[in-house]
């Protein structure tokens, strides 16, 4: 297993569109151990393909307390959101840092191949609702601060650019 490096904020491929798996293989399961590796490693609850500048309809989730209940979602596809809404802080492994309210629906049914390949219906609510929410934005593309004012998305950006090459 190896750790993967993770994008960060506002780099321009995490605004690329992932594309469907087509195989579920060995190159795709070598990647979901180490996605959730790399997931653990920086104590998130989520982390899509597109973060690590891989642009596959993959997903790896962990919102249990123990870390020790993994959710691979392949392909995932929302096929239900409930009415109801809820704004809660949201953070990204992508934007260290910066935690700011999205609002987001509470609960989600969302289809997706599973490690083996199989077909797998997930009921969501609460903060695995919120996760799954997320993390699939980001295979579209989206990163949660595009939700903000366009003055926050400025102050976010300009943030994260310093604090990037201070680094350096
Ligand atoms: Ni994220």
């Amino acid at each position: 297993m190896a750790l993967l490096s993770i994008l960060c904020y506002p780099d321009a491929r995490l605004h690329k569109v992932a594309k469907p798996i087509t195989a579920v293989d060995e190159r795709i399961q070598t990647l979901i151990d180490d996605m959730l590796e790399t997931m653990y490693n920086a104590n998130g609850i989520g982390l899509a393909a597109t973060q690590i500048d891989v642009h596959e309809r993959l997903v790896v989730i962990d919102v249990s307390e123990e870390r020790n209940q993994p959710l691979v979602l392949i392909n995932p596809e929302i096929t239900w959101m409930g009415d109801e809404r809820v704004k809660g802080d949201e953070g990204c492994l992508s934007v260290p840092g910066i935690y700011d309210g999205v609002e987001r629906a509470t609960a989600v049914k969302v289809t997706a191949l599973d490690r083996q390949g199989q077909s797998q219906t997930i009921e969501a609510e609460g903060l695995l609702a919120i996760c799954i929410q997320h993390e699939m934005d980001h295979l579209k593309g989206k990163v949660f601060v595009e939700y903000l004012s366009p003055l926050k998305q400025g102050r976010i950006k300009t943030k994260l650019v310093k604090a990037q090459k201070a680094e350096r």
